[in-house]
């Protein structure tokens, strides 16, 4: 079983597991937002779980969701120039998205708002122009509505979709115009889905929703 030392603490890991799991569990708190544990291959979208590691004497930027690790590693959390990266990918994740907690069906269960609170960051972003996009929500399935302007482009509905042998769902476009969609852009409602509701659950935002949550179409 390798041990690491994370923010000078040593920690026991099992063999294989990425840093970011290990520091969480921990109780070494990293912000992630598009990470799934035990998933193969890391989406490495977010930029949120930035962590420096020692690499022969030199300290290199990584994703502690993407690295695995290695016995007598040593991780850096907390430092200033991580600090600064992270906030600066929060600030650009929010700068397209449509505030309005009050509102929001996954105001209890939001990672954006977990992330805001846990680092005292402002869901506002300070720096950069809000440019959230005239979107429109497609409310058509019985079950579940997208809202495109609370989706921060995580990946994980398509990544679960793709687990469970099916890929309804994807991203269309590029940079700034990227968004989720269906094939052809066709309605949710459109779509031979089994309505597990997997996509909405592995939500961390308010974008994919239950109609049951009472959260609002135009929210
Ligand atoms: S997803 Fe909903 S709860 Fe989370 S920050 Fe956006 S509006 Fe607020
Ligand atoms: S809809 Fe939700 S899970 Fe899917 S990419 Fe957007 S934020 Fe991520
Ligand atoms: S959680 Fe690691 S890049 Fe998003």
């Amino acid at each position: 079983m390798p041990s690491l030392i994370i923010d000078g603490k040593e920690i026991k890991a099992d063999p294989g597991e990425k840093i970011l799991w290990v520091a969480l569990r921990s109780g070494i708190y990293i912000p992630h937002l598009c990470a799934t544990e035990g998933a193969e291959l890391p989406f490495g979208g977010c930029r949120l779980c930035l962590v420096e590691v020692e690499i022969g004497g030199r300290r290199e930027m990584i994703p502690a969701c993407a690295e695995p690790v290695r016995e007598q590693m040593r991780v850096y959390t907390q430092t200033e120039k991580i600090a600064k990266m992270r906030r600066t990918a929060f600030e650009l994740i929010m700068s397209d998205h449509h505030i309005d907690c009050k509102n929001c069906a996954k105001r209890k269960t939001c990672e954006l708002i977990r992330i805001s609170s846990s680092l005292k960051w402002s869901l506002r972003p300070k720096k950069l122009r809000s440019l959230v996009r005239d979107l429109p929500i497609d409310d058509s399935h019985p079950l579940f509505s997208f809202d495109p302007k609370k989706c921060v482009k995580c990946a994980k509905c398509i990544r679960v979709c793709q687990r469970l042998e099916n890929s309804f769902l994807d991203f269309a476009y590029r940079g700034f115009e990227m968004v989720l969609t269906t094939f052809d852009h066709r309605p949710l409602s459109s779509l031979r889905c089994e309505s597990c509701l997997e996509c909405v659950k592995v939500c961390p935002t308010g974008a994919l929703f239950p109609k049951e949550s009472g959260g609002t179409a135009d929210g």
